[in-house]
């Protein structure tokens, strides 16, 4: 069974992966930040026993290590490092400090203290790191605009490369995706659904092979320019 852990999986894009990953029959591993009020993914919890729900805010390291000790050791097949915040996104105007530091945190710090954590779990399934980046994240399409977003994506990139090249030789296979221009609270004028795009983004995920290993790309599969 094909063991998948999602985090911010309570909406959006994140909700997505883990519904379709458990209907697929996978062993999901839902994260978000409020189970409390996460009512769509506990629904979805209450009628597929291979998905169960954790709390996991992934700026706090002990929510991060405190999922870890569930896993106890399990393999990991895919950590799908969704979570992330808008921030600036969309403003033309440089973000403040508090807002800064908040984007890289959740966007960019947090998936890499993911892929440490779950590393060992990683290395005994079949070690698919993905992280959900952005278009943003490249230099070449670079608007002006959100200047703390756009870095947070483009150091998640490059922070993910650096793993890509550290663990080199690891089975893992790392790669930064580009969900296209999705339809969700961060995006309401998005144009793909959220089942176009985490479909397309599965077929790809299951077609990764370690030559994959370091690619920025979208959900399409081709190349973005860093
Ligand atoms: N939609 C697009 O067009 C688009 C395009 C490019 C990239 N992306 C990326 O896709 C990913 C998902 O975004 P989305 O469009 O689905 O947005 P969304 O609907 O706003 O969902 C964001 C998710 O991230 C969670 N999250 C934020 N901070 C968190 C934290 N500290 N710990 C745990 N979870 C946290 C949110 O939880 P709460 O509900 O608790 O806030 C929510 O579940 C993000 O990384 C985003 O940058 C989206």
């Amino acid at each position: 069974m094909t063991s998948v852990l999602v985090t911010g999986a309570n909406k959006g894009i994140g909700f997505e992966f883990a519904r379709q990953y458990a209907l697929d029959g996978a062993r999901v591993y839902a994260g978000c930040r409020d189970p409390a009020r996460a009512e769509a993914l506990n629904a979805l919890a209450a009628a597929k026993e291979n998905l169960t729900v954790h709390k996991l805010d992934v700026t706090i390291e002990r929510d991060i290590a405190a999922l870890a000790d569930v896993l106890n050791g399990a393999s990991l097949d895919i950590l799908v490092n969704n979570a992330g915040i808008g921030g600036d996104l969309h403003i033309y105007e440089p973000a403040t400090s508090e807002t800064f530091e908040d984007v890289l945190r959740t966007n960019t710090i947090a998936p890499v203290r993911m892929a440490l954590a779950l590393r060992t779990n990683l290395e005994k399934g079949d070690g698919k790191i993905v992280n959900i980046s952005s278009g943003r994240g490249s230099h070449a399409r670079h608007r002006g605009d959100g200047i703390a977003y756009c870095a947070s994506k483009a150091a998640l990139n490059s922070a993910m490369y650096g793993l890509s090249v550290l663990w080199k030789d690891t089975k893992l296979i790392i790669v930064m995706l580009a969900p296209g221009v999705v339809i969700t609270d961060m995006n309401p004028t998005g144009r793909l659904t959220p089942e176009f795009s985490v479909g397309a983004m599965r077929d790809l995920i299951s077609r990764l092979t370690t030559s994959d290993n370091g690619r920025y790309m979208s959900y399409e599969g081709k190349d973005i320019l860093w």
